[in-house]
C-alpha cells in the first residue's frame, strides 16, 4: 500500500532538521554558507542525484539552480516533467571549496544522508548524474561514459530500485555535443518509470520515521538485464570528458 505524501514529506523534513541542516560530519561545514539537502517532491517516484552544490546552490540552499540546473530543467521538460515531479539531491550536501571534486572522506561522511533520503522517498527510479553518484550508488568503479543509459536493478538498504546512470548536465555545458546524448538517455525515463511500476517496485512501505544516523548500506545488485555489461568491455575507451575528470 502506498503512503500518503504528507507522511513522506514529514519524515524527510524531520530527518533534514535533525541530522542534515546542522551537519558537521566533515570539514566542509566550515566553508559552506548552508547545507543543500535536496528539493522537489518527497513523494516522487523518480530521484536525481548529482555531485555537490556549487556557488549558487550554496547561496540559495537549493540543488541545481545554476547553469547545469537550467539544463536539467530543460531535459526534464523534454520528457514532460518539472522539478516538482521529481526529487533532486546530491552526493555531498555541502559545497566543496572552489567546486573541487568531492573527496573520498567527504563522500563517506555524507553517504548516510543520501541513503536515508532514499529510504524515506523510496524512489522506483534513481537517475545518477555523472561519475560520483553513479559509482557510489552502483557500488561499481565503471565510469559514466561506459554505463550511461544502462539501467541496473539494485537494492539500497531495504529499498529495491532501478539505477539509471546519466551524464552530468555540466558535461553538455563543456561539450555541447553531449546534449544530444543526454536527450537520448532522458527520453527513456518515462518507459523506465512505467517498467519499474509494472514490476511492482511502486509498492512502497512506510517511510522510515527514525531520523537517527545508521551504518551506510552499500548497494546490492539484485538483478539487471545485463545492460551494464559494456562496463566489462576492455576495448571501450573512456571519453575525453571522463579523462579530464569533469564528469
Ligand atoms: N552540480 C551538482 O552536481 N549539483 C548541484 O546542485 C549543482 C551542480
Amino acid at each position: 500500500m502506498d503512503v500518503p505524501a504528507t507522511d513522506r514529506a514529514a519524515s524527510l523534513a524531520a530527518y533534514h532538521q535533525a541530522q542534515v541542516l546542522d551537519c558537521v560530519r566533515c570539514p566542509l561545514h566550515a566553508t559552506r554558507t548552508q547545507v543543500v539537502p535536496g528539493s522537489g517532491d518527497p513523494d516522487a517516484r523518480v530521484m536525481f542525484v548529482g555531485e555537490a552544490p556549487g556557488y549558487h546552490e550554496d547561496r540559495l540552499g537549493v540543488p541545481f539552480v545554476g547553469q547545469a540546473g537550467k539544463l536539467l530543467d530543460q531535459l526534464l521538460a523534454g520528457i514532460g516533467l518539472t522539478r516538482d515531479d521529481v526529487f533532486v539531491a546530491n552526493v555531498l550536501k555541502c559545497r566543496p571549496p572552489e567546486n573541487r571534486d568531492p573527496q573520498p572522506a567527504e563522500i563517506a561522511a555524507c553517504e548516510d544522508h543520501l541513503l536515508r533520503q532514499v529510504a524515506i522517498i523510496q524512489p522506483t527510479l534513481i537517475c545518477t548524474l555523472g561519475n560520483f553518484s553513479t559509482k557510489l550508488l552502483s557500488g561499481r568503479p565503471d565510469g559514466i561514459s561506459r554505463v550511461h543509459g544502462c539501467e541496473l536493478e539494485i537494492t539500497l538498504g531495504q529499498t529495491p530500485t532501478l539505477l539509471y546512470p546519466l551524464y552530468h548536465p555540466a558535461a553538455a555545458l563543456y561539450m555541447p555535443a553531449m546534449r544530444s546524448v543526454l536527450e537520448e538517455d532522458f527520453a527513456r525515463i518515462p518507459a523506465l518509470i512505467a517498467a519499474a511500476d509494472a514490476r511492482g517496485g511502486a509498492a512502497r512501505s512506510d517511510p522510515d520515521p527514525d531520523p537517527r544516523p545508521r551504518e551506510a548500506a552499500h548497494p546490492t545488485v539484485v538483478g539487471g538485464d545485463g545492460a551494464m555489461a559494456v562496463a566489462d568491455d576492455p576495448q571501450h575507451a573512456p571519453d575525453p570528458a571522463e579523462q579530464l575528470g569533469l564528469f
